[in-house]
């Protein structure tokens, strides 16, 4: 079967492997390190997310991806972001005030929740190639970062959301809470 012909699964809420604190890799230029990455890329490009993380496919690693897709820059009316692999991240909160928006996750498919979120951060990572990286990220794209950091702590947003009144079906938050 061809790479792109794969589908690859997605853990769901409930699953244990989303749970943990997932470990640090040790080994970015292994094979099985590179391959984890290349499964999370195309898993990501197959759902069309805004980001995805390692313990999303089964694997209990320290590796996120964060982009803004084309399709989702569309739909949200924001701008599309270069695709960013970041290995072992560890994130800083720049600034401490918070703004609620709407999230959604591969692996609580089907609902959407309004979350706070931190409006800019700091990470440092690797890259996969093994190479020091760093950056600072403001508005949406620092809130895909902090929902992928929860990832891999073991997180998931329905846990951050303060009102659960703001927490539903996608369908039905569409028709009656946005907008
Ligand atoms: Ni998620």
């Amino acid at each position: 079967m061809s790479e792109e012909e794969e589908n690859i699964e997605i853990a769901r809420m409930g699953h244990p492997v989303l749970m943990g604190v997932a470990k640090e890799v040790i080994d970015i230029q292994s094979k099985e390190v590179q391959e984890v990455i290349d499964d999370m890329i195309t898993a990501h490009l197959q759902q069309g997310g805004v980001g995805i993380a390692a313990p999303q496919i089964f694997i209990p690693l320290r590796i996120v991806i964060v982009q803004v897709t084309p399709l989702c820059a569309l739909s949200n009316g924001i701008p599309e972001t270069p695709m960013m692999i970041l290995i072992n991240p560890v994130m800083e909160v720049l600034d401490e005030s918070k703004q609620v928006d709407w999230e959604g996750c591969l692996s609580v498919p089907g609902m959407y929740g309004e979350v706070p979120r931190a409006t800019k951060v700091s990470y440092t990572a690797y890259d996969r190639e093994g190479h020091a990286v760093k950056g600072v990220l403001e508005g949406y794209i620092a809130r895909i970062l902090q929902h992928e950091m929860d990832h891999i702590n073991g997180v998931l947003y329905p846990m951050r959301v303060e009102d659960l009144k703001r927490f539903g079906y996608l369908d039905e938050v569409r028709e009656f809470l946005l907008g």
